[in-house]
């Protein structure tokens, strides 16, 4: 029997056309018999307020947030939680009491596919490339799971800098990262290269101790050059739709109060759409 109530939802991007979320959450809206949708929604920059007025009229649960508003957002929200504040980048927006709170699901959606795959307690030293917006939810992220070694490694150095010097953290020039990679126990790509469409990464993994994993947030392919080369010479690896998964997962329960799987099922149905 469906709910007679709504359940409404959607992601907000420019462009948002190659987004797999719609798909994976009208599988859970159907798993939990709940009537609604979640829709792909284009919004210009500068668009953002008129499409807030807009689904708090049709009654939207939340939004999810992409590529570029997750930071320019910001302002246009009623309050945010301190993770994704501390980031300050926000991927999820909830309406509750005509009020928007913003959170970022990226931060437990990282953590929660390492976790997964991982023992974190056997990794001490961690590099993470890029310094964007998914990078400062993957150190915050690290943080909160208690590393402290952490590495920042970015084509533009000040921006590497600066999310550093958030998460105390230590810069090694882009130049020097395959050296810098010695000792390393865990590697995370947070840059965009690698995505389908794009080149891999400019990187040699043969400093890279043989124990160390290395993980995507990259998906789309599962397999990414980097993960490629890793997989070669036997590292564990951590591909980027375990993130994608969970961070989904939290989201949907902020907006309807239900926890859904996140299971091989899940994987394989996702697999296929990509
Ligand atoms: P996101 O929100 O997905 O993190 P972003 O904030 O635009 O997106 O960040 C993109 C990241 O990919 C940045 O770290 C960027 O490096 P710069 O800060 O130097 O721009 C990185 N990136 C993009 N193209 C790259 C390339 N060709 N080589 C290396 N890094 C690249």
């Amino acid at each position: 029997m469906l709910d007679s109530k709504t359940h409404k939802a959607g992601i907000i991007g420019w462009p948002v056309g190659h987004s797999i979320s719609p798909v994976m959450h009208a599988y859970w809206l159907k798993e939990h018999s709940l009537s609604g949708a979640y829709d792909a929604l284009p919004v210009k920059p500068g668009g953002l307020p008129k499409m807030l007025e807009l689904l708090a009229e049709q009654q939207y649960a939340g939004v999810n947030v992409t590529i570029p508003h997750k930071q320019s957002i910001l302002p246009f929200l009623d309050e945010v939680d301190p993770s994704a504040a501390a980031v300050g980048a926000v991927n999820t927006l909830v309406r509750k009491n005509k009020k928007w709170l913003g959170m970022n699901t990226d931060i437990y959606g990282f953590s929660k596919s390492l976790t997964e795959a991982v023992d974190v307690k056997k990794i001490q030293r961690v590099m993470v490339l890029g310094a964007g917006g998914a990078a400062g939810a993957v150190v915050k992220s690290l943080q909160e799971l208690g590393f402290t070694h952490i590495t920042i490694s970015n084509r533009t150095r000040e921006k590497a800098e600066e999310l550093a010097s958030h998460a105390g953290a230590k810069v090694v020039d882009w130049e020097n990262k395959d050296t810098a990679l010695e000792r390393i126990n865990l590697l995370v790509n947070t840059t965009s290269r690698g995505m389908k469409g794009e080149g891999g990464l400019d990187i040699n993994l043969n400093m890279l101790p043989s124990q160390a994993v290395v993980a995507d947030i990259v998906y789309n392919p599962l397999v990414t050059p980097l993960l490629q080369q890793a997989q070669e010479k036997g590292h564990l690896t951590v591909d980027g739709l375990g993130m994608l998964m969970h961070q989904g997962a939290a989201a949907f329960a902020a907006w309807f109060g239900i926890t859904p799987k996140v299971d091989d099922k899940l994987r394989a149905f996702l697999q296929e759409t990509l």
